[in-house]
This record gives C-alpha cells, sequence and structure tokens, in this order.
C-alpha cells in the first residue's frame, strides 16, 4: 500500500467552508489537487493507495482525515471539496471513526499521525526539493510519502521527522504538492510497487 501525507497548516478543520471558495478555506483548492492526483486514474481510482490530509487551520486543529477510496464510496473528481466538509461535520470528540465507506476522521496531531505509521513498519519518505533522488531511492511496498501544502511542511516537526524518515526529491525545482503526488505515484508505477 502507497501512503500520501498532506499537511496544511491553514485548511479549515470544520465542514463550513464554501465548496466553490477553496482557496478561501485555508488553500482546500491545494489539498484536493493534491488527492485528485493521488487516488484518481482516468478511468476510476487507485485500490493500492491511500491519503490522509492533516489540516491545522481554525476552528478546530489539528484534524487527520484518512480516505482509501472503494467502490462504496460515492465520489467525484469534480465534488471532493464537498466530501471533505461531509466528513469534518461528522466528526465526533474522543475516536476514529469511519464516517463514510473508507474515510476516517480524528483529532491528531502531525507527528503523531508519522509516527504510528512507522510504528505499523510503513518507511517514511518526506518529499524535499534537497532530498536524496527518488529514481535511485529504495522503497518498499508499504511506503508513506509525506508533502506539504504551498507553505512546506513545519519547521519544528520537520526536526523530529529526519529521525525517522527519508528525504527524498523529485526533481531540482520546486513543484506544486499536487505534481510531487502524480510524480511519486508514476516512479511507484514503473517498478511495480
Ligand atoms: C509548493 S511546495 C512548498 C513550497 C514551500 N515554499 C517550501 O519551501 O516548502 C509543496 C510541497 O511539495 C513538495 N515538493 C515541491 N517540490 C519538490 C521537489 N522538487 N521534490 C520533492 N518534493 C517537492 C514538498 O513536500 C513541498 O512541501
Amino acid at each position: 500500500m502507497r501512503e500520501f501525507v498532506y499537511f496544511s497548516q491553514s485548511a479549515r478543520t470544520s465542514g463550513n467552508f464554501d465548496a466553490n471558495k477553496l482557496m478561501e478555506a485555508g488553500r482546500m483548492d491545494i489539498a484536493i489537487h493534491s488527492f485528485i492526483q493521488g487516488v484518481f486514474l482516468s478511468h476510476g481510482f487507485r485500490k493500492d493507495a491511500k491519503f490522509h490530509f492533516i489540516f491545522y487551520g481554525q476552528p478546530d486543529p489539528p484534524k487527520h482525515i484518512e480516505i482509501q477510496v472503494t467502490d462504496e464510496l460515492e465520489i467525484s473528481k469534480k465534488d471532493v471539496g464537498n466530501l471533505i466538509r461531509k466528513i469534518l461535520y461528522k466528526y465526533k470528540k474522543g475516536k476514529k471513526e469511519e464516517v463514510l465507506p473508507g474515510c476516517f476522521i480524528e483529532k491528531k496531531s502531525f507527528l503523531n499521525v508519522i509516527e504510528e505509521l512507522a510504528e505499523e513498519g510503513k518507511e517514511i519518505f518526506v518529499l524535499d526539493k534537497h532530498g536524496e533522488d527518488i529514481r535511485k531511492a529504495e522503497i518498499p511496498e508499504d511506503c508513506v510519502f509525506v508533502l506539504g501544502d504551498h507553505e512546506g511542511l513545519p519547521k519544528k516537526e520537520l526536526k523530529r521527522l529526519k529521525e525517522i524518515a527519508t528525504k527524498v526529491s523529485v526533481g531540482n525545482k520546486i513543484y506544486f504538492a499536487s505534481q510531487t503526488v502524480a510524480v511519486v505515484n508514476n516512479e511507484l508505477d514503473y517498478r511495480g510497487i
């Protein structure tokens, strides 16, 4: 299973935002573009991919949303904004809950999510322009790629991440978050991972 963890310091943590004004919801547009590149294919979706959102925006940070698209989930590439709104609205204090098929939400910090994935035996990679060339990196089947929004990843947490993760680069330019997800998926597809 390949997994992506998308971090945003500003994305809204309640469903009360306008799905037609995603840029005003803490750049929810970037989160959605990244998700689309993460799990959708031209004629379907990736069964081998899981996508995590970590939102630190107002009014109730932090929120961890996990989505693995299945046949049971009603989802359209054109309406991911409303799916995220629904998931946020269904959040209940205290526990990680499956609020829609394959969609979970809980209150959990960025580091705790990553540490938990590492404890489950998954190898953690941080997407970073200055990391090791992804084409040369050894990547196991159970892999997690961490990326940030337009503001990047939080500095303090990055220090701790360095101890448990490997930085990988997808090229010598700074790409959109969503572009890096597409490149990672393509690299893993080529390798048959
Ligand atoms: C638009 S970039 C963030 C730019 C932000 N100003 C910064 O310096 O981190 C969004 C995310 O894409 C990933 N990224 C961008 N370019 C990359 C590259 N060449 N290799 C690997 N990851 C990259 C990083 O994870 C980054 O947090």
